[in-house]
Parts: C-alpha cells; structure tokens; sequence
C-alpha cells in the first residue's frame, strides 16, 4: 500500500532515509513551482474528477475523486521487489539482479534514467495551452489526468537519480525541471518533445504515436538487470495504459464524427467535407503520417553499438524479453534492416546485437497498424473506401539510415525537387494546421461536445458522458 500520510506519497519507504526524504522534500516545491509555470495553463482552482495510484496491485489500484490539480498527491510508487529475480538477458544471464548500481554502468544508467525523465514533463509543457480549447468536460478531464500522471512520472524518474546517484543525480533533477519544451537556449533532449503540440488532433496523434513509444521504452527499461529501475517502469506502464487510450479513441471519435457527416450530408470533395466543421479523413492520414515518422526517430539509428552494449550488460532488454524464446544473447542472430543504395531501398542482414532499436521499433510499428486497422472499422462501417496507411519506415525520418533522404509513404526515394513539390499531399501544410486550428473552441457545458468530434462510447469510471468532469465553480 501507498503511504500518504507522508509529505510524499510513497511504497518505497522513505522515512526510513532521512537525507534522501531531506533532498526530495526540497525538491518538492521547486517542481510545484514548475508545474505552476509550465503545466496547464490557467487551470490551478479548477475541480478535476482524476484518479490517484493508492496501491500498486494489479487490480483496484486508483481512486476516483475531484481535486485541484496543485495538490495532486504526486508521489513514488513502484512494484514490489521479486527476491528471485535474476538478470534473464545478457552477459549476465542468470545472476541475481541489482538492487545497487554497479560503478561501471553508473553514468550509463544516469543518462537512461534523465532521457527518460525529461520527456515526461516536456509532454506537459508541450500541451500546456491545449485546456482552453477542450472539446468536451470529458476531454478536459482526460488531458490533466494525462498531464498529472506525466508528472508523477517525473516524480519516479528523479526518485532514482535522489536515491542512486548522490549528487550527481540530484543535479540532473534540478535540471529536468529547468529544460522547457521548444525553448531556444535550453530546450528538451529529444526532437519529438520539443515540436508544438498546437490543437487537440495533434494531442490525440501524439498520445496514440508517442505515448506509445513511451510504453515500449518502459517496457524495455522494466527487463533492467538495475532492479529498481525495472520495478518503477513496471509501475509507469500501468499509468501509460489510459495515454494510449485517449490518444486512440480520441482519433477514432473524430474519423466516428467525420463519417456521420459526410454521410448525412452526401459529401466526399474535401472543402465540402471542411465546409461540414469535421476534419477530412484526407487531412487525419496527413497528421497520421507526421506524427508516426516524428515518433519514429525516437528509437535512434537502427543500428546503434550503444544499443548493443545496452543488451549485453543488462540495462535495457527487449519488448516483453522474458517471453522470448531464444538464448537472450544474440550473439549469432542477424535482423534485417532497411536503407537507401543508390536511389533504392534495399533491405540488409546485420548482427542482431546491433539492429535492437530497430526491433523495438518494428515491435512499436505492429501496435500502431492493429491501432490503424482499429481505426479503419469506422470508415467500413460507413461502407467508404478510405483506410489509413502508415508510411513506410524511411517517410520523413531525420534519424538513422533514411535521415538525409526524402522518402515518399510508398517508399520511393525522391529527389529533393520532387519532395518539395509533393511534401504537403502527405503532411500538414501551414492551412492544414490553420484549418484545424480555426475549429478548436471550448467547450464546457456537460455532455457537450465540439461539432468535429463524436462523443466517447462511455463515460470514466462508470460515470455518464454528462457528468461534470472539470468543475469550474
Ligand atoms: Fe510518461
Ligand atoms: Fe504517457
């Protein structure tokens, strides 16, 4: 169980470590103060029916209550500890995981752990503004449930580097809360993070594209050999769960919502489409293909040495390593991976070891097409054509093999002449965004919704769609 009579909310009992409770409770206010600058933008005295972690089981581990999201229980929560386990992938197969972090991979670990930290409140900065346009109380409520729960993970992130790092981590906390998203002289450490999250098609994109990525990252993180680090991912992945569905269904109740109106109305052209207030399926798979190629060079170069020394000592395994059925080595496995040879994609075989960011990313790609072909129902159900695609691997990649190239969704390699010509038939042109943009109204009233999007199929907590999910008394 969750301790909350403690000025942190914690399971990992932190009284018992004076100094560390010392440092984290200095470090309390200073995020406080960043979730006041950087977070939800005029949203401190608002009322929010939001979920709180009370234990970690596996069932019933949240409560359901109206809170202001200042003080939101932000706390440290991970799995309990499995004496048995050992390392299951690796040079160190088979011995005992590590509950301490060993000197050799310290600073290695160090710079896994802030990678990860800073993007959880970059999201939160990046959708900072995006309250004032909610589409529905329902939405609203699923954005700050969304951004409290990037911040606790901020919290679980900078647990580690107090608890393990000494000073040095405590120097890196400080500064996960100094970076901001986008900003010019000290911005956040990945692209993706630092991109302009400017409406609520984008939002949903990003929670159903690079929310994901977080899933996979963590669940990659919680195969660690470094127990702790294994056990707080384990945790994380539970909360990342809801992301991916608001991201999903959110995308889905706009296609829902488009499809109900160009068949009301016997409309296909696009303006005319527009004309209706819904946004165009033709414009979806433009803001698809943006956010999927984005989201992509988050799993770095294909082939990575780093990537391989991460596998052989034991820091960071592969999606769901432990049901995998090989030898946890990969020492003579090879994995095919694509490039660009003169003008061609061609497709390689190279040392497994090697290619694990492409695998992880290949395991990503496969949830994202069941998401697409989700998504494509609705279309079908309406008996139209249209189905969205996902681009081919090397579709506007800034990262790895295809960086430098101009890749059309099909696959071909183009001249830059030609991309730039054509670039704006496959992602979103600056009217695209403005289109969309100039839809985006607030919407308060329960049970309301904006007219581009359909409401959910059912409310949070078995509450009705109408209930008052954001009170603004
Ligand atoms: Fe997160
Ligand atoms: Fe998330």
């Amino acid at each position: 169980m969750i301790d909350y009579t403690q000025t942190i909310p914690n399971n990992v009992d932190l009284a018992s470590d004076k100094t560390l409770q010392r440092a984290l409770e200095k470090w309390q206010p200073a995020f406080l103060n960043w979730w006041n600058d950087a977070g939800p933008a005029d949203s401190a005295r608002l009322e929010v029916y939001l979920r709180t972690a009370i234990s970690v089981d596996k069932d019933g581990w949240a409560n359901f209550s109206y809170v202001r999201m200042p003080e939101y229980r932000w706390g440290i929560f991970v799995v309990p500890c499995d004496e048995s386990r050992a390392v299951h992938f690796g040079d160190h197969i088979g011995e005992p995981v590590w509950q301490e972090i060993p000197g050799e991979y310290r600073s290695t670990l160090r710079r896994i752990i802030v990678t990860q930290g800073d993007t959880e409140p970059a999201s939160v900065e990046q959708q900072r503004l995006l309250g004032m346009t909610a589409p529905s109380l329902y939405d609203l409520r699923n954005l700050f449930q969304v951004n409290v729960e990037e911040g606790r993970h901020l919290w679980a992130m900078v647990y580690l580097l107090h608890r393990y790092f000494g000073r040095d981590g405590r120097e890196e906390a400080e500064a996960l809360l100094e970076r901001r998203s986008g900003a010019e002289n000290n911005p956040r450490i990945l692209t993706a993070f630092n991109e302009e999250t400017r409406h609520w098609l984008a939002f949903f994109m990003f929670a159903f594209f690079t929310d994901r990525d977080g899933k996979f990252q963590l669940a990659s993180l919680a195969e660690s050999s470094f127990d702790p680090l294994a056990r707080t991912c384990r945790f994380m992945l539970t909360e990342e769960a809801h992301h991916l569905f608001v991201g999903e269904s959110g995308v889905a109740r706009i296609v829902q919502r488009t499809c109900e109106a160009m068949r009301e109305h016997q409309v296909t052209d696009t303006a005319q489409v527009r004309a209706l207030g819904v946004i165009d399926l033709e414009t979806i798979q433009k803001f698809l293909n943006f956010h999927y190629a984005v989201t992509l060079d988050l799993y770095g170069s294909e082939v990575s040495s780093n990537a391989a020394t991460y596998f052989t000592t034991g820091l960071k395994g592969r999606f769901e390593e432990g049901k995998l059925t090989d030898d946890h080595k990969l020492a003579n496995d090879l994995y095919p991976v694509q490039e660009v040879e003169k003008e061609r994609i061609v497709t390689r075989s190279v040392p497994a070891l090697t290619a694990l960011n492409a695998r992880l990313r290949d395991d990503y790609i496969r949830e994202i097409q069941a998401g697409l072909d989700r998504w494509n129902r609705i279309p079908a159900q309406f008996d139209m054509d249209f189905r969205f695609t996902i681009p081919h691997v090397g579709f506007l990649r800034k990262i790895g093999k295809f960086a430098g190239h101009h890749i059309s969704p099909a696959g071909e390699v183009l001249t830059e002449p030609v991309w730039s010509s054509r670039r704006y038939e496959w992602i979103p042109s600056p009217e695209d965004h403005a289109f969309i943009e100039s839809l985006m109204q607030r919407v308060i009233e329960p049970g309301k919704f904006a007219g581009w999007i359909a409401p959910p199929v059912r409310g949070i907590k078995g509450k009705p769609i109408d209930f008052e999910y954001v009170r603004f008394n």
